[in-house]
Formats: C-alpha cells, structure tokens, sequence
C-alpha cells in the first residue's frame, strides 16, 4: 500500500496490486473502510503486474469520488492525484517553496517558467497577479492536479503543460524566454542540453533546487555565466545521507 497523509490529517491509500482480481472484493468492502476510517479521501487501485524495483505501475484505478488529496503547503492548497510526485517531507518541502518564493519574489520577474513542476509547488507559490508563469511536467496527473489549483485559485495567467521539460525549452521562440526559469528534476539532473539551453538562453535568474549535488555540481559547471548567488540546504530526506539544495543563479 502507498499512502499520502495531508497536513490537514487527510489519507490517500493506493493498493498497488499485481492484477485486478481482487478489485471487485475492495469495492465491495470499501464503504466499511471509509466509515471506520473518515479521513479516507482518496482511494485506488495501482496495477502493477511485473516484478520490478519500481513502486508502482502505470494502470490506476480511481475507487473513490474524490480524486484528489488536498495538501495545503503554506497558503497554497495543492491538490495531489494519485501518480504525481509530491515532496517527501512536507514541512520541509513548505520551507523550500518559501525560499523559492522569497528568491524570485526578490528578482521580480514579469515571467517564469517551472520545469519539472510535478503538481506546481514552485509555480503555484510565484503566481500571481503581473506576472506569466508556466509549469511543465511529463506526469500527465500531475498537471492535471496543478491545473486544478491554478483553476481554484483563479490563476488566469498560469499555465500547465505535460511536457519534456528540454524539449519545451527548445521549441519555445526567443521571444516566449522568460526572465526566470525554476528547475527541480529528478536525481540525475537537468543535463547537458537544457544546461547549455539555460547558459545561451539569456534567462535572468534560475532556481535550481536539486536532490542530488552530484548531478546539481556537473550542470552547474555547464553554465558558467549563471554564478551561485546564493544557496541553501534543506533536510528533506532525514535520517539518511540525502538532502536537498536549492540554489539561485544570476548573471555574472
Ligand atoms: C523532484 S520532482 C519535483 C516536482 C516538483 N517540482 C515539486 O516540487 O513537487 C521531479 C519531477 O520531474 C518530473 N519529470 C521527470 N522527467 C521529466 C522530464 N523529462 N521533463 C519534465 N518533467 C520530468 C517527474 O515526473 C517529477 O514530477
């Protein structure tokens, strides 16, 4: 079983199951489940049918009416689908995006792209009105949650695109660049392309907040006119040697 515990106290349990078999069995009993336990919002079941060392597959089946989880981070109310990312250590992930806002607040770009925005914790938290922010994410029910935020909160000039965050880089025209760019990928980095994108882009500023030095160390290297102006890092993974960095990068 996955499950996501909100800061509200509220539950999204995932069965991550080998076949279907037993589904109808969960539905049968899935009334019992959500009146003993009434902070139940969200339920599904994953399928996942091959041994493999991932946590889950790609089948999802939604067993509940509600499909989102809501995770209120500082004062934005994400919502969280079952199949998005989400930060490992919510307080922490709350102090990040705080560092995050302060930083590009203190840049005051007109706009802002997020790559790897999962469901838009950095994009969310640098909305808002004046200024043109768009999320992209290859998690197609991640920008579905993103999406749902933006709509809630009125964000009419925030978008989200399920997308290759380099691949969108590339496509876009020198006239759509913005004059802030957030990246947070996975542990192998943004790489070479999208490094060297991001040094000849002209892009005023970039956050890069990396949960692997070594990756964040070697595209760094690859942007030598984006100089380290300041850092912080975040314990997000504790009690193990992991960590967080996030670091804000203006021109030389
Ligand atoms: C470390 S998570 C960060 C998510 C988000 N920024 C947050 O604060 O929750 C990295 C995200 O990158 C997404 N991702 C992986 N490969 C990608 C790619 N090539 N292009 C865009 N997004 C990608 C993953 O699905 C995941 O949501």
């Amino acid at each position: 079983m996955l499950v996501t515990l909100s800061p509200d106290g509220d539950l999204m349990a995932r069965f991550v199951l080998r076949s279907t078999e037993s589904v109808p069995r969960i539905r049968k009993h899935l009334p019992a489940l959500l009146a003993a336990l009434p902070a139940l919002r969200v339920v599904s079941a994953n399928i996942h049918p091959e041994h493999k060392a991932v946590v889950e597959g790609e089948t999802e089946l939604l067993l509940t009416e509600t499909e989102t989880l809501r995770m209120t981070v500082n004062d934005v109310d994400l919502h969280l689908r079952p199949q998005s990312f989400f930060q490992t250590n919510t307080d922490v992930a709350a102090a990040l995006y705080r560092q995050g806002r302060a930083w590009v607040d203190e840049a005051a770009p007109g706009s802002v792209w997020d790559l790897y925005c999962g469901v838009g914790g950095f994009a969310l938290h640098v909305a808002g009105p004046g200024r043109d922010v768009v999320g992209v994410e290859t998690a197609a029910e991640a920008v579905a949650s993103a999406r749902l935020t933006a709509r809630d909160a009125g964000l009419d000039r925030t978008a989200f695109l399920a997308q290759d965050a380099t691949a969108f880089a590339l496509a876009q025209p020198p006239e759509a660049r913005p004059e802030l760019v957030v990246v947070n990928p996975p542990r192998r980095g943004i790489g070479e392309t999208l490094s060297t994108w991001l040094e000849e882009s002209g892009v005023r500023h970039v956050v890069y907040s990396s949960c692997n030095a070594t990756s964040l160390a070697r595209d760094l290297a690859l942007m030598p006119t984006l100089r380290p102006r300041e850092a912080r890092v975040l314990d997000m993974f504790p009690h193990t040697g992991h960590y967080e960095v996030a670091v804000l990068l203006g021109r030389a």
